[in-house]
C-alpha cells in the first residue's frame, strides 16, 4: 500500500472493509427484531407440502453471539494488525519486520559456525574444505542466478574464474566488491569521438587491440581517436581497476565483441551494476564468500 503516490487505494479499502462490518451487525440486528407476526400458533401462515409450517422462532441465541464475536473479533484484528488500507496496525506487526527477525535468528545460530574462520587469512580459508562447501552453498543462493552456478558468467555478468577482474582480484577488492557493491559506468561518448565513421573506425582500433578480427585500415584510421578512451581505459588499452574499466588488449568481452557492438559501446555507453551484499549477508558470510570467489582462480593454499 505505501507503494502508491495517493491514499485513495487506502480510503478506498478502508472504507469497503469497515462498511461491510457495519453492513453485516446491520444485518444481524434486522433480522433479530421481531416479525409481526398475525397468527396466534407462533408461523408465518405459509404451508407448503401439506403441512409443512414456517415458524418465526428467534435466531438462537449461540448463534447470534458466535456472529457478534466474530465481527468484534475482526474490528479487533484489524485495529492490532495491517488490514485497514495502508494503517499499519496498533502493534507494528509486518511481514518484513518478521521475515527480519527469522533471519537475525537463523544468523545468531550461523555464528559459532563462522567463527572458526575469522582469524584465519583468505587464502586459508580459500583452503578449507568446509569453508569451500559453505562459500558454494552462499554463492548457490545469491551469487549463480547472475554469475551461473559455474562462476562463468554471461554476457554483461563478469565469469568470476578467468582471473580477469574488472574492480581488482585480491582477497580485499573481491570483498569490497560483495560488501559494497560495483557500478561499471561508461558515458556514451560518440559526439567526443566525432562523426559514426570514426567510431566505426575506432571500434577496428579496439578490435586490433587484442588481435580480434578487424580491418587494420580502418584501425590505423581510429587510433587517434582512442585518446578519448584513454581517460578510463589507459593509453595502452589495458583497463583501470579503480574505475572498473576492462582491459580492452585481452580477449575477453563482458558484452560481446564485433565492430557493431563495439560501436553501440561507444555510441550508449554502459551502466552495469553489482548488488551490494552487506544487507542481505553477514560480514562472516561475505568473508567465506570472498574466499570462495578468490579461490575459484587462485590455486587454494599457494601464496600470493
Ligand atoms: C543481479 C545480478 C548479480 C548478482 C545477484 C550478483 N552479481 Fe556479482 N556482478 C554482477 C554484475 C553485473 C557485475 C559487473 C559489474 C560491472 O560491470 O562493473 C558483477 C561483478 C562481480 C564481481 C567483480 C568482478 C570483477 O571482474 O571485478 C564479483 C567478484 C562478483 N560480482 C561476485 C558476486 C558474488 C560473490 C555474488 C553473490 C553474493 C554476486 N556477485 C551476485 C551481477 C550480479
Ligand atoms: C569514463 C570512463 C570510460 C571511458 C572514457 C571509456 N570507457 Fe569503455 N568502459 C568503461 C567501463 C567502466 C566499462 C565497463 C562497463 C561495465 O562494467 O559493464 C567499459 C567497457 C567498455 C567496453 C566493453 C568491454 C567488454 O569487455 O565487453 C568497450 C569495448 C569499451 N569500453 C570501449 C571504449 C572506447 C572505445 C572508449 C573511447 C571512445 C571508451 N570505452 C571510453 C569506462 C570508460
Amino acid at each position: 500500500m505505501s507503494d502508491f503516490t495517493s491514499n485513495f487505494w487506502s480510503v478506498f479499502v478502508t472504507t469497503l472493509t469497515l462498511v461491510a462490518i457495519v453492513a453485516c451487525a446491520l444485518l444481524l440486528w434486522m433480522a433479530g427484531r421481531r416479525k409481526v407476526v398475525a397468527h396466534a400458533d407462533n408461523t408465518t401462515g405459509h404451508l407448503w407440502d401439506v403441512d409443512l409450517a414456517e415458524m418465526n422462532n428467534p435466531l438462537p441465541r449461540w448463534w447470534v453471539w458466535l456472529f457478534l464475536m466474530t465481527l468484534l473479533f475482526g474490528l479487533a484484528y484489524l485495529a492490532a494488525f495491517p488490514g485497514l488500507g495502508s494503517f499499519a496496525g496498533r502493534l507494528g506487526w509486518s511481514m518484513q519486520g518478521e521475515y527480519e527477525a527469522e533471519m537475525a535468528k537463523a544468523r545468531a545460530n550461523l555464528e559459532p559456525l563462522y567463527a572458526r574462520f575469522a582469524s584465519m587469512t583468505p587464502e586459508q580459508v580459500a583452503a578449507d574444505p568446509q569453508a569451500h562447501a559453505m562459500g558454494e552453498r552462499l554463492f548457490m543462493n545469491n551469487c549463480a542466478q547472475c554469475h551461473g552456478s559455474d562462476a562463468r558468467g554471461s554476457k554483461g555478468f563478469p565469469d568470476l574464474t578467468d582471473a580477469d577482474w574488472l574492480h581488482g582480484g585480491t582477497p580485499e577488492k573481491i570483498r569490497e566488491t560483495l560488501t559494497q557493491g560495483r557500478i561499471g559506468n561508461m558515458a556514451p561518448l560518440a559526439a567526443a569521438v566525432g562523426t559514426p565513421e570514426d567510431v566505426r573506425n575506432l571500434s577496428h582500433y579496439v578490435l586490433s587491440l587484442s588481435g580480434s578480427p578487424h580491418d587494420s585500415l580502418r584501425a590505423s584510421l581510429g587510433k587517434p581517436k582512442f585518446v578519448t578512451c584513454a581517460a578510463c581505459h589507459g593509453m595502452d588499452g589495458k583497463g583501470n581497476q579503480a574505475l572498473g574499466a576492462p582491459n580492452l588488449t585481452d580477449d575477453i568481452w563482458l558484452h560481446g565483441w564485433g565492430e557493431a557492438t563495439i560501436a553501440e559501446m561507444i555510441n550508449n555507453g554502459k551502466v552495469n551494476q553489482m548488488p551490494a551484499q552487506e544487507h542481505k549477508l553477514t560480514e562472516a558470510q561475505i568473508g567465506v564468500l570472498s574466499a570462495y570467489v578468490w579461490g575459484l582462480s587462485n590455486k587454494p593454499g599457494a601464496a600470493r
